[in-house]
C-alpha cells in the first residue's frame, strides 16, 4: 500500500465513521512522546481530537475538522513516527515506516462490517454502564434498586458515581493485559458497591473473567459481600476482612480502586497499589484531616490567614503531593474531576497508569526535589511520604 491509498483509507475510516482510536509512536517529534486521535463531534459536525502527550507528562489537545484529517495525520506520522496503529469498528491497521521513508501496512480492516464505532460526543454524552431503572440483581441485592429496578431516590447519586467509575476504567482497558483473568483489588470496599458494579462491567459488559477481591477492616460488612456474592454466584469476587495496610495478595493486580477511603487510608491504598507493582490506579479521596493538623507557611499567609482557604489549600496540597508522589513511583497520572460537586464534594480522582520503562535517575530525583520543596514550604509529613520513603 502506497501513501496516497494509505491516506484513502483513513479518510474513508474517518468519513465512515468507523474510528476509534489512531496512536502514532516512537516519534522524533521533539518534546512529544506520542499521539492519540479520537473522533468526536461538535455542533453536529464530526471532528477529530489530536492529544500529544508531552515529555514532561502534559498533554496538548488539538481539535481538526474530520474532513481532510486523514492527510494531516498521514503527513505527521510520515514526517515523525515510525509506527502507526489504526483501531476501527471495522478491525485494526498498522502502519510502519522506515527512516527512507518506505511504508508497510498490515491492513486488517473490513469495510463490509456493518458495525459503526460512535464517535464520543464533546458535550460529555455519559456513558451509563448501568442504566437507571433498568433490573439488574446486584442493584437489587445491595439495596440501591426495587425489584421492578427503580433506583431509590436516596441512592441515586451513589448510582451515579459508580457509573462514572466504570466510565474512567472504560477509558484505561485497553491497559489491562487480554489473555489471563483481570486482577483487581478494590482496596476499603466498604458495602461495595463498586467492587460488584465493576465485577459486573467486567464480566457481563466485557465479558471477561475476573480475579476480583474486596478489602476492608469491617468484618460484618465483608460478611455480608461475602454473602451476597455467593448468593448471586458471581465467580471470581471475593472479600477480605483486614488493614489494608498488611494485606499481602498471593498475586500482583492489574488495577487497584479505592472509593472514597477515608483521610490517609487513600494514602494507604496507594502505598499498597505501588507496592504491589500495580498497573492502573484509580482513587477517589474522601476527606482531608492529615495536614490540616501541620500545615503552616509564613510564606502563604495570604492564604492559610483564612481558615476556609486554609482547608482548600490542605487538601490541594495533600492531592498535588499524592500525584507527584506517583510520579516519582513511575507512573503517568492525571487529577480528573471525578464527578458533579453536587453530587458529593468529594469529587476528585487520580488516576495513574505505571510507565513500562525505567525512569531515568535523573528525571527522578528532580520529581523528588519539586516533591520535597512543597513539604518544607508547607512543613508538612503526609503519610504517603513516610509509607513511600521520599
Ligand atoms: C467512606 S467508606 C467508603 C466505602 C466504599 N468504598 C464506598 O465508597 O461506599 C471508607 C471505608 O474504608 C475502610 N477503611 C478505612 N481504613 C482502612 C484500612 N486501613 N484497611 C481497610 N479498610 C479501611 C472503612 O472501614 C470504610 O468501610
Amino acid at each position: 500500500m502506497n501513501r496516497h491509498e494509505f491516506a484513502s483509507l483513513l479518510d474513508r475510516v474517518i468519513k465512515e465513521r468507523m474510528l476509534k482510536k489512531i496512536t502514532l509512536s516512537k516519534s522524533a517529534l521533539p518534546g512529544v512522546a506520542r499521539i492519540q486521535i479520537r473522533p468526536f463531534e461538535k455542533g453536529g459536525s464530526a471532528m477529530v481530537q489530536l492529544s500529544k502527550f508531552q515529555e514532561d507528562n502534559k498533554v496538548i489537545h488539538e481539535n481538526l475538522p474530520a474532513d481532510g484529517a486523514g492527510e494531516e495525520i498521514i503527513s505527521l506520522f510520515m514526517d515523525f513516527f515510525k509506527q502507526c496503529n489504526i483501531v476501527t469498528a471495522a478491525g485494526n491497521c498498522e502502519a510502519k515506516c522506515n527512516k527512507k521513508g518506505s511504508l508497510y501496512v498490515k491492513n486488517q480492516i473490513d469495510f463490509s462490517r456493518q458495525e459503526t464505532a460512535a464517535a464520543s460526543s464533546h458535550d460529555k454524552q455519559k456513558r451509563h454502564f448501568l442504566p437507571p431503572n433498568q433490573p439488574v440483581a446486584f442493584l437489587q441485592e445491595l439495596g440501591i434498586s426495587g425489584t421492578d429496578g427503580r433506583v431509590y431516590d436516596r441512592m441515586a447519586h451513589k448510582l451515579a458515581q459508580i457509573n462514572r467509575f466504570l466510565e474512567l476504567i472504560d477509558d484505561v482497558k485497553d491497559s489491562l493485559p487480554e489473555n489471563r483473568p483481570v486482577r483487581i483489588f478494590d482496596l476499603c470496599c466498604g458495602k461495595s458497591y463498586l467492587t460488584f458494579a465493576v465485577h459486573h462491567y467486567f464480566t457481563q459488559i466485557l465479558h471477561r473473567q475476573v480475579e476480583m477481591v474486596g478489602v476492608d477492616l469491617k468484618e460484618d460488612v465483608i460478611e455480608h459481600c461475602s454473602r451476597t456474592a455467593e448468593k448471586l454466584g458471581l465467580a471470581g469476587l471475593t472479600f477480605q476482612c483486614g488493614d489494608i495496610l498488611q494485606f499481602e495478595p498471593d498475586s500482583k493486580p492489574d488495577m487497584v480502586l479505592s472509593l472514597h477511603a477515608c483521610d490517609t487510608a487513600t494514602d494507604i491504598v496507594l502505598n499498597t497499589a505501588v507496592r504491589l507493582g500495580t498497573g492502573i490506579i484509580l482513587s477517589s479521596p474522601c476527606c482531608h484531616h492529615e495536614l490540616a493538623q501541620q500545615l503552616q507557611s509564613e510564606e502563604l499567609h495570604l492564604i492559610t490567614d483564612y481558615g476556609i482557604l486554609q482547608q482548600k489549600l490542605c487538601e490541594i496540597s495533600t492531592d498535588a503531593l499524592r500525584a507527584q508522589a506517583l510520579k516519582i513511583s513511575g507512573y503517568q497520572v492525571q487529577l480528573i474531576e471525578f464527578i458533579d460537586p453536587e453530587n458529593t464534594p468529594k469529587n476528585l480522582l487520580i488516576r495513574a497508569v505505571k510507565n513500562r520503562g525505567k525512569m531515568d535517575e535523573a528525571k527522578k530525583n528532580k520529581l523528588v526535589n519539586e516533591y520535597q520543596c512543597l513539604c518544607e514550604m508547607l512543613n508538612v509529613n503526609p503519610t504517603l511520604k513516610r509509607l513511600l520513603n521520599i
